[in-house]
């Protein structure tokens, strides 16, 4: 589905007006607000009951953008992954200017910002003239939005919706910090640890320390969930009983007269493409009634699997371990 000329410059002015427009990218829908607008900004929080201390991610158009929204000197290092990945679906952390309000960062004095390859997002932010900040477009700790259905049943308090049809990539954007000559991974994604070791052979790639103080909900242990119970297994269960579905991410063997709803999210085992499906998936699960529960057959955590085993494992926490509404178990925080 492509959005009209039009359409993008109604939104665009609305978010110049401090009001709040969904819009697609190509990772998942984004709620956006106009990200130099402190009181736009807040409705995006009241949205989404999102807690103030989970900072948001700034959308930019174009490079020289980054001037407005990273601090001075920017480092080389930064300006090297922007022309390697953007626009794409990598969003990179680095010390942010006064012009950004302290609640896009949630008081943090680094930001967030990416640059979109989707059509409409890049002409959205461009119209608008402004970094747009945005979240993922679904109500907080719920499943992630990739179609303009999922935003409608969750948000019923925002200006404005672009539909831009499915979306492509289905899975949140990879964020790094970079500091120095090193890159930690705060959230995996579609841009993989080995793929940045391997455009940037000198640098140093680490996996997000989970000693420290958890800086983003990508980072809680539990986030992204569906409102059935979703269970994950190692290998494929013995008995699949009529209630349940079944995600799958690769093909297997099903068992013997299993009754259970199965979607086998890539039948040529291509994980981009299971990636890609996953959340569309279980908000199909979530919406069938027939279905109680939801099982889910583990992958291996390497690749564009991390990212997956990421997002699947802290959909199923809650249904195994004790959480508080933040999303927030004992002893963490
Ligand atoms: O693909 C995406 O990144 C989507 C689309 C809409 O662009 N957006 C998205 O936003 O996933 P959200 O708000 O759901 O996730 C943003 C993550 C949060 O976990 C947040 O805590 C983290 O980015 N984040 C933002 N600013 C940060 C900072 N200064 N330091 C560490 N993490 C930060
Ligand atoms: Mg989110």
């Amino acid at each position: 589905m492509i959005k009209s000329g039009k359409d993008i410059i109604f939104a665009s002015k609305l978010i110049r007006d401090g009001k709040l427009v969904a819009f697609p990218t190509e990772t998942v829908y984004g709620l956006g607000a106009n990200g130099l607008d402190a009181k736009a900004v807040a409705r995006i929080f009241e949205a989404k009951k999102r807690p103030s201390f989970d900072p948001l991610i700034l959308h930019i158009s174009s490079i020289d953008d980054l001037e407005t929204v990273f601090k001075k000197p920017i480092s080389p290092l930064i300006f090297q992954l922007a022309e390697k990945y953007w626009p794409g679906p990598l969003t990179i952390v680095a010390p942010k200017t006064t012009k950004v309000p302290d609640i896009v960062s949630a008081g943090l004095s680094t930001v967030a910002v990416r640059m979109p390859s989707h059509k409409v997002a890049q002409k959205l932010i461009k119209q608008a003239g402004v970094p747009i900040a945005a979240p993922s477009a679904n109500l907080f700790g719920r499943l992630s939005p990739t179609q303009a259905q999922h935003v409608k049943e969750q948000l019923t308090t925002i200006d404005y919706l672009l539909d831009g049809g499915t979306t492509n990539i289905g899975l949140e954007s990879t964020i790094i910090a970079v500091s120095g000559n090193t890159i930690e991974i705060l959230r995996p994604g579609a841009i993989t640890p080995d793929r940045l070791q391997a455009d940037f052979p000198k640098v140093k790639i680490v996996a997000s320390s989970t000693e420290k103080h958890i800086q983003a909900p990508g980072q809680l242990k539990s986030h992204y969930s569906p409102r059935k119970p979703l269970y994950l297994y190692d290998e494929m269960p013995e008995v699949l009983p009529a209630y349940a579905g079944l995600l799958l991410f690769e093909p297997a063997p099903i068992p013997e007269g299993a009754q259970s709803k199965i979607k086998l999210l890539s039948a040529t085992g291509d994980l981009l493409e299971a990636a890609s499906n996953m959340f569309n998936a279980l908000h199909d699960f979530e919406a069938d009634r027939s279905i109680e529960q939801i099982y889910a057959v583990k992958i291996k955590e390497e690749g564009i699997g991390l990212a997956i085993m990421d997002r699947i494992n802290k959909a199923a926490y809650r249904f195994t371990h004790f959480v508080d509404e933040n999303g927030i178990s004992e002893g963490e925080g």
